[in-house]
């Protein structure tokens, strides 16, 4: 069976190089991306590249149109449009929506599809307040069926104390792990 995964970039710019390099090995491997953006992630120019350079990266990489829009985003689930999503990066804004039942975006709307299809939602975090405003988010949604963990630690904990970011070069596992029902571990990194 053709492996489908859904891909959706939330605001964390500073990550999407690296996000993308690893995406780019996902293709290689013969997943199929089917790619999501947040509003945030698609259309802010910020110091790390223009909003449209990376739309047309990740277009062109996965050979799809980007789906920007809740309305787009909302038959992901019901019409079995890909087998998991995967939220790489995933910001602190949209743990928090996560973790509260909102669901404004188009990356909220499609992790709300996917659940109410019992399909697993990995979670790649990246957030200068993990271990602070959204500590509490991370805890949430660790107890919450179906959703999954990339493995995560402090990224740099002299400067950045309470910053969190997922090891990106683990998306491939845990996808693997979590469309078996188990969280890749060790879910917290040193
Ligand atoms: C240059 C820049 C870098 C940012 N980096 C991050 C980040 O690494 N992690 C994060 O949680 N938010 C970051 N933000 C803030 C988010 O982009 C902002 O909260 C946005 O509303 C997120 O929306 P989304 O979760 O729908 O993508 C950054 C914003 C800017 C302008």
């Amino acid at each position: 069976m053709e492996k489908r995964l859904a891909f959706a970039m939330c605001g964390s710019f500073c990550t999407f190089e690296k996000v993308l390099e690893q995406a780019e090995k996902l293709v290689a491997g013969g997943i199929r991306l089917l790619p999501i953006m947040s509003t945030a992630a698609a259309e802010t120019d910020t110091r790390f590249g223009t909003a449209a350079s990376f739309r047309m990266r990740l277009s062109r990489l996965t050979d799809a149109a980007i789906i920007t829009t809740v309305a787009g985003a909302e038959p992901l689930g019901p019409q079995n449009m890909a087998q998991a999503l995967l939220i790489a990066p995933c910001t602190g804004n949209t743990l928090g929506k996560l973790a509260n039942g909102i669901t404004d975006t188009p990356v909220t709307m499609a992790a709300k599809s996917m659940l109410r299809t019992e399909k697993p939602v990995i979670l790649a975090v990246s957030t200068n307040d993990g271990l602070a405003g959204s500590f509490q988010n991370i805890g949430r949604l660790m107890n919450v069926k179906n959703i999954y963990f990339v493995p995560f630690g402090q990224d740099d904990p002299l400067h950045k104390p309470t910053s969190l970011q997922a090891d990106f070069t683990l998306l491939e596992s845990t996808v693997e792990s979590a469309r078996n029902g188990r969280q890749l571990q060790p879910v917290m990194l040193t």
